[in-house]
């Protein structure tokens, strides 16, 4: 499944993207993920961009492609920089590595729970050395550190 929200607010554009498994945010593993929904998360990030003078826009995608055409397409699209949570993806998929490392804008990559605080499996991060800088282990507050990050590097 895949889902796009709409571009919100005023000033330069940050991409949000969601991998694998976080549409189901709020009833995945509350305990470890947390109980706001994916909508509550993007609905603390809208208020969030307004105080930083950005607009963002979003989508969660459970296809590996689909993410990556997202990050590629990204810059073309307007974006400054993205904002991406690839779900388990950060652990394996070197296609999305290549399309963050040849993205053109910065990627900030945040993570709910303490990936390097679990199963041994998760602290191998493919996606990573890519990126600008990772977040991670603050719950939702990920997202609002990340997107603070990707709003200090729009150019
Ligand atoms: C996650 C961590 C990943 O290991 C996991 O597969 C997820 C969520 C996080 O936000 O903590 O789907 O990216």
């Amino acid at each position: 499944m895949s889902r796009r929200f709409a571009r919100q607010g005023t000033g330069p554009l940050v991409l949000v993207l969601h991998g694998p498994n976080l549409g189901a945010l709020g009833r995945r593993d509350p305990a470890l993920y947390g109980r706001l929904d994916l909508d509550a998360i993007m609905a603390r990030l809208h208020a969030l961009a307004g105080e930083l003078g950005v607009s963002l826009e979003g989508l969660q995608s459970d296809h590996e492609g689909e993410l990556v055409e997202a990050v590629l397409a990204a810059r073309a699209g307007g974006a400054g920089a993205v904002v991406l949570n690839p779900g388990a993806l950060a652990h394996t998929s070197y296609a999305l590595r290549d399309a963050v490392e040849t993205a053109g804008v910065p990627v900030v990559e945040v993570h709910l729970s303490n990936v390097h605080a679990r199963e041994r499996w998760r602290h191998h991060l493919a996606v990573a050395p890519a990126a600008r800088g990772v977040v991670a282990g603050f719950g939702p507050a990920s997202y609002e550190l990340g997107l603070r990050a990707a709003a200090g590097l729009l150019r």
